[in-house]
């Protein structure tokens, strides 16, 4: 609450252009001793109601994909499946990047069957050779974690012919998530957990956005639309999907310090980087509400909800609840992404 609390602040505070003021508060030293009482406070309180290393839940045999699982959330997410003694593939962009996770998960866990695959969200023909090498190669597939996207991009059109943002953060991975559908309805029990965000609140559907067009490049605009469109299409497929023992749920990570704001300006990634320091949830905490969702025996079964970081129900925004909305976006992502 407090950490929600304090982004809404600091984003508030950066969108209205008042950084000056907020710097001034933070010379204060009654600043200084508030804020460290209030940072006590919540470290204290944000142990979350559901904790993974308490859950003995085991995934021996079974097989787990988690996308930009090289760094950030992603990365904890896929340690803790690991640690579980499941089959993890690593599904990142950069080799390099890549085999570095997989070397650190293998050393701490003690697992080695962890692999690397690579893809590029962002290009639809990356994702159907990464897809098709998985259905050609694996066995079974119980978990796709959808983790992976970018923020703060600026206008780029992939050669597709799609906005850049829109391409990584909702259409490579709705690609990717119905190219491995029915291998995950041949392994049923399964889940699919895609990681959206509150920010998805401010987001608005308009189809022009796909190509580009009629977007405003200000902070996480973009960004906040496409994380709208993650929950609108997770709820319609887990509609679809109702009676084949796969679940497709949306979670809220929280406010994490990852990587997440690298392409944002020096000035802003410095301030959350100060506030964050103090409120903001680090890569492991922000992995609970997606473990929760993927793992826990307490969501067996749930399908088409939206968790918040602290892993309770939530209702996600008007327009994520649009059944009709839903319909349409998740069949005009269906053409944008089917070669026909
Ligand atoms: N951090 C937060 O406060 C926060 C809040 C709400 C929601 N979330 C969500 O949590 C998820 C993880 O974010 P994070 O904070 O961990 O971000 P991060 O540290 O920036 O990590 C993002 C991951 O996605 C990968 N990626 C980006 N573009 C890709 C592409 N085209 N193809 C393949 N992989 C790609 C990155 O790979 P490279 O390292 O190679 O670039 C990286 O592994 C995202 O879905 C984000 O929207 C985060
Ligand atoms: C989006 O932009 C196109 C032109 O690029 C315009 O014709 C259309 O009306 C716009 N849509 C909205 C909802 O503004
Ligand atoms: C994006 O969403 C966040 C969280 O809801 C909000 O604070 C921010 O103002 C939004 N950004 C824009 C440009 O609307």
């Amino acid at each position: 609450m407090a950490s929600q609390q304090g982004s809404k602040i600091l984003i508030d505070a950066l969108s209205s252009g008042n950084q000056m003021v907020l710097l001034d508060i933070l010379c204060h030293p009654l600043w200084a001793l508030s804020t460290a009482v209030l940072a006590l406070v919540v470290r204290l309180q944000r142990r979350g109601r559901w904790d993974p290393l308490a859950c003995t839940v085991r995934l021996n045999g079974k097989t787990a994909i988690v996308t930009g699982a090289n760094t950030g959330i992603g990365k904890f997410i896929a340690m803790d499946f690991a640690r579980r003694g499941a089959r993890v593939i690593l599904a990142c962009r950069s080799e390099a990047r890549g085999m570095g996770a997989l070397n650190e998960i293998r050393e701490k866990t003690g697992n080695s069957d962890v692999h690397l695959r690579l893809v590029d969200l962002s290009s639809l023909d990356s994702v159907r050779a990464f897809a098709q090498r998985i259905v050609e190669e694996e066995n079974a597939l119980h978990i796709l974690v959808n983790n992976a996207a970018v923020s703060g991009l600026p206008r780029q059109i992939t050669k597709e012919g799609f906005e850049m943002s829109f391409a990584t953060n909702h259409l490579g991975p709705f690609l990717l998530t119905n190219l491995l559908l029915d291998l995950m309805k041949r392994s049923a029990p399964a889940r699919i957990v895609t990681l959206s965000s509150v920010n998805h609140m401010k987001g608005q559907v308009d189809f022009s956005h796909f190509h580009g067009e009629n977007l405003t490049y200000h902070m996480d605009n973009v960004y906040n639309h496409t994380k709208l469109h993650n929950i609108i299409c997770t709820n319609e497929l887990a509609h679809r999907l109702e009676g084949t023992g796969v679940t497709a749920n949306s979670v809220h990570p929280g406010i994490v310090m990852t990587e997440v704001l690298r392409n944002y300006p020096f000035r802003i990634r410095f301030v959350f980087n100060i506030i964050g320091f103090f409120f903001f949830k680090s890569p492991e905490e922000g992995a609970v509400s997606s473990l929760y969702c993927a793992v826990a025996e307490e969501t067996e079964g749930i399908t088409g909800k939206y968790f918040d970081s602290d892993c309770s129900l939530v209702l996600p925004s008007a327009l994520a609840r649009d059944t009709a909305l839903a319909v349409k976006d998740f069949e005009l992502c269906e053409r944008l992404t089917s070669k026909l």
